[in-house]
């Protein structure tokens, strides 16, 4: 994966024209998005909350449309016509995920409900079986809850001990410490991609190569990083990779989790039902092969047919042109709250992706969030599920802006309009 170092960019323009190689060379995309496309207490809307979610393209939500007319039916258990539309559509979108992730295999391609049900897959079904008493897991300091409680779970469970490697006053790893803290005992390390708390984008890369030198696994929270930039788990050498579609512009409750086929293929199955069989007795139950065997039950068709659809419009798009985007306006917005006085950014590594947390003097990030609402600017306030790494930075919740590739630098300018009217109310 190529990493932008952000102080390099400096204006969108500058950035847009990094874009090469891609079939689309137009930042604007807003009209595809029908939700960005009304007033919040009679002011247009300025979506800043993308990491909390993304909105859906019209492609996306008329594809899901179109299925519920024309092919709503299930997968894999019917002959008839419009159970094969549904299948042959549920299973293109595994091919389009593959492709998204560069995997090698499509079966090492898991639905799940999102990133926090693929990582408590792991968590429990290999967990189970390669993390026993004395044994130990690996994360970071900067992880989202879903990358720390089933891990702790599981630790309290098997008498194993959960180790956090540091970060530093910036909000990267420190990957001295980190690789210290790799010991005989290590069993996994579980880091995210990008941090969505700070922003920050993990050297993945050489995280696992120094951890994979210790033969040690490596899962990878990716839900940050998906709708931001071209993902290569080979190259990074994911073991596990975890993704939510809501984050990448497709609908809510549905996830992926990308296994290595020899790690799959060992783990025992962690939920049983139809479809992740091949036959049942009362003796005794032969499952399924990959990656049947991890998807019991009915699964979300419709969302994943809208994840295949989220999928072919950042094909479309072209992830590069949106890294390059959101790298400029990240620039752009990180200099433009710098004029603020009393303003303070939480996370200022220069590797970062379009997610700004802020505190801004003492003003209670959930007031700064209130007011920004009533100027129509939707931000996430509180502790983004990452209460550790507020822990870290001595404060109890920040305000945050997270960009997507629609954002403009007008949405920036807004949020620093607003962010004057909070200063102004504070006075
Ligand atoms: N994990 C999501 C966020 O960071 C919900 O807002």
């Amino acid at each position: 994966m190529e990493i932008v170092d952000t102080s390099s960019l400096s204006e969108p323009s500058v950035a847009a024209g990094l874009a090469g190689g891609c079939g689309i060379d137009a930042v604007d995309f807003r009209h595809d998005f029908p939700a960005l496309n009304q007033k919040i207490h009679g002011k247009p809307l300025v979506y800043l909350d993308n990491a909390a979610t993304t909105q859906r393209p019209q492609c996306v939500i008329d594809e899901i449309t179109r299925f519920h007319r024309e092919d709503n039916s299930n997968v894999h258990r019917g002959v008839h016509l419009l159970s094969e539309r549904a299948t042959q559509a549920f299973e293109a979108t595994r091919e389009k995920i593959r492709h998204l992730l560069s995997a090698e295999h499509t079966h090492e391609i898991i639905f799940t409900r999102g990133t926090t049900e693929s990582i408590n897959l792991v968590a429990q079904s290999w967990g189970h079986g390669n993390v026993g008493e004395g044994d130990e897991v690996l994360i970071t300091e900067m992880e989202h809850h879903s990358n720390i409680v089933p891990w702790q779970m599981l630790c309290e469970r098997q008498g194993a001990r959960l180790r956090v490697a540091p970060i530093t006053d910036e909000g990267e790893i420190d990957l001295e410490a980190f690789e210290r803290m790799i010991t005989d005992r290590t069993r996994l390390v579980a880091v995210a991609h990008v941090s969505n708390a700070l922003g920050t984008i993990n050297p993945i890369k050489r995280i696992a190569a120094i951890a994979h030198a210790r033969g040690v696994p490596v899962l990878v929270d990716g839900a940050q990083a998906v709708p931001h930039m071209a993902i290569d788990v080979r190259d990074i050498g994911a073991d596990f990779y975890a993704m939510s579609a809501h984050k990448m512009y497709g609908p809510m409750g549905v996830g992926v989790l990308y296994g290595r086929t020899e790690l799959l293929d060992a783990m025992p199955p962690w939920m049983g039902g139809g479809d992740m069989i091949k036959s049942v007795t009362f003796e005794k139950t032969v499952y399924n092969d990959l990656p049947h065997k991890f998807e019991a039950g009915t699964p979300n068709v419709p969302g994943v047919i809208g994840l295949g659809a989220a999928a072919g419009y950042l094909e479309r798009v072209c992830l590069r042109n949106i890294a390059a985007h959101e790298l400029g306006l990240l620039a752009y917005a990180t200099r433009r709250l710098h004029e603020i006085p009393g303003l303070r950014i939480i996370g200022t590594s220069p590797r970062k992706a379009g997610v700004i947390s802020f505190v801004l003097a003492d003003v209670h990030p959930h007031d700064i969030g209130t007011i920004l609402d009533q100027e129509g600017v939707a931000i996430r306030t509180g502790h983004h599920c990452a209460q550790p790494v507020m822990k870290r930075f001595g404060i109890a919740a920040t305000a945050r802006a997270s960009l997507g590739l629609y954002n403009t630098t007008e949405d920036i300018d807004a949020l620093i309009r607003g962010l004057g009217r909070v200063r102004e109310v504070f006075a």
